[in-house]
């Protein structure tokens, strides 16, 4: 027997949730959000973007401390204290996690413990940990549960020296050869922190290219950087096998385009190719909903095909990024309140956060010219902006892509210190469809590193200004 009607019951505490959750309280809405794990969040705060962005900024700063500190006059001989770095790191999170909390407690959310199952049109149960069964009565249900590292048979992740990206965030030491298994984003983002702190990293990747989806010419530059700080990398290559034993694991690698086969040894080995959606034991069947062969629930405007169930997140169609959950979780609640929802994917920024980051919105040119889409380009290098002279960071480029004929800004790639800080200010001139010379024409302070946006998009127009 059902106890409270809810307008919406979202299933899954990560940033597409728990910002459906706030949204529908803040709307009015009585809303409940389920999530399985002891701590709101989701895989973002707990096991993704956050750890992992605390463990790449102090690792960053202990590499500074070990190499440029000298250069500007500083010396120190820093000492490593991972156990340190680990608990800065947790305290972080749960300080995240808890800040959840309290904003479901202001906005008056139920946050229902346990793992929730969808038991027909209107209905969720909930088992918690003590195996008790609680049914929750929706108007509307709202899936949000999100995504997990996909498998690679013959490589079985045991955490403890085959990892994915959850045990990578834990390692109990610093690994003496690290191999990476797929030189995207988590793998170097991950590979970077253990590379700093003094990991042997090689990066084994099956295309011949790092990072797939980002602009072509960044991402060679980006691969020149990643080898520079001493990542070997093994594109076209494929992990065939694994044996793994108490010291370490024993990889079996073969060329894709056929040839012998080599071995390679790691104390630990992280597995980073890609995710995918998570929908075990959800009772997506009970309404009829079924996930597409990648396991993708397809959604129109986040309705899935049953009514009165929504979907947002990892687990539809689209980025896997904790910002594009949250636009998902906004919109999608909007639409339930009768309000008008909007998401531009055409406007979702990357961001690597490595050193140097990477950043980047709208088209590659790889994809401009795959349209026949006439384009002009405005490039802008960091050895010419002042503020990274002064500061000896400067490595990268802003390169501005923008329409051959009516000037429009499509796409915008940085590869640089800060660009995740500097992405932004393109993502708000795309979203009200800046020409470059909109970009070009607008003053920047001086000495900053954003006035390479604005240089770049002055090279688009021809006129830039070495500073
Ligand atoms: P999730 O965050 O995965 O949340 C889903 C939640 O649902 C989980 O808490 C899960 O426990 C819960 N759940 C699942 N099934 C049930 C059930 N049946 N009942 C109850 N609860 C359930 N993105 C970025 O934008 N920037 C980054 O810097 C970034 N870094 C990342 C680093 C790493 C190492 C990883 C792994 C990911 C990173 N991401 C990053 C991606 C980002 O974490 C995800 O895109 C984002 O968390 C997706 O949000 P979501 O709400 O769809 O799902
Ligand atoms: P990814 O999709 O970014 O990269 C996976 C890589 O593995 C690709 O280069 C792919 O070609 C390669 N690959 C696939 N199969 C392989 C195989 N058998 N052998 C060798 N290489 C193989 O996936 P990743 O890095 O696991 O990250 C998952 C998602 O998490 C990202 O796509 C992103 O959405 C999200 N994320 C975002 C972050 C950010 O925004 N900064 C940080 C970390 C994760």
């Amino acid at each position: 027997m059902a106890e409270t009607t809810y307008d919406v019951v979202i299933i899954g505490g990560g940033p597409g949730g728990y910002n459906a959750a706030i949204r529908a309280g803040q709307l009015g809405l009585k809303a409940a959000c389920v999530e399985k794990r002891g701590t709101l969040g989701g895989t973002c705060l707990n096991v993704g973007c956050m750890p992992s962005k605390a463990l790449l900024h102090a690792s960053e700063l202990f590499a500074a401390a070990n190499g440029e500190f000298a250069k500007l006059g500083i010396e120190v001989s820093p000492k490593l204290n991972l156990g340190q770095m680990m608990a800065q790191k947790d305290e972080s999170v749960t300080a995240l996690t808890k800040g959840i909390e309290f904003l479901f407690k202001k906005n008056k959310v139920d946050w229902v413990k346990g793992a929730g199952k969808i038991a027909g049109p209107g209905k969720v149960e909930v088992t918690g940990e003590d195996g008790k069964v609680t049914t929750l009565a929706a108007k509307n249900i709202v899936i949000a549960t999100g995504s997990e590292p996909s498998r690679l048979p013959g490589v079985e992740v045991d955490q403890q020296r085959i990892v994915d990206s959850t045990g990578a965030l834990a390692l109990p030491e610093v690994p003496k050869k690290l191999v990476v298994i797929g030189a995207g984003i988590i793998g170097l983002e991950l590979g970077s922190v253990w590379r700093r702190l003094g990991a042997e990293v090689t990066v084994v990747e099956f295309l011949d290219r790092i990072t797939p989806g980002m602009d072509a010419e960044t991402a060679k530059t980006f691969q020149r950087a990643l080898t520079k700080q001493g990542m070997v990398f093994k594109l076209g290559a494929k992990v065939t096998g694994a044996k793994t034993s108490k010291k370490g694991v024993t990889l079996t690698v073969e060329p894709v385009a056929g040839g012998a086969a080599e071995t390679l040894e790691a104390d630990y080995v992280l597995l980073a190719i890609g995710r995918r959606p998570y929908t075990e034991g959800l009772g997506l069947e009970s309404v009829g909903v079924t996930p597409n062969a990648r396991g993708v629930i397809e959604t129109d405007h986040f309705k899935t095909s049953a009514p009165g169930v929504w979907a947002i997140g990892d687990v539809i169609p689209g980025p896997m990024l904790a910002h594009k959950a949250e636009e998902d979780g906004v919109a999608c609640i909007e639409m339930i309140a009768g309000k008008w929802g909007h998401v531009d994917y055409d406007l979702v920024p990357s961001v690597v956060y490595t050193s140097p980051e990477v950043a980047w919105v709208g088209k590659t040119e790889e994809e401009l010219k795959a349209a026949g889409r006439a384009y002009k380009t405005g490039k802008f290098p960091f050895t010419a902006n002042s503020r990274a002279k002064i500061n000896h960071e400067t490595e990268g480029f802003v390169k501005v892509l923008a329409d051959a004929a009516t000037d429009e800004v499509l796409g915008v790639h940085m590869i640089g210190p800060s660009v995740s800080e500097m992405i932004g200010e393109y993502c708000v001139a795309m979203a009200f469809r800046a020409a470059s010379e909109d970009v070009a024409r607008t003053c920047h302070p001086h000495p900053t590193r954003s006035e390479a946006l604005r240089q770049a998009a002055m090279g688009v127009e021809g006129w830039t200004m070495q500073a």
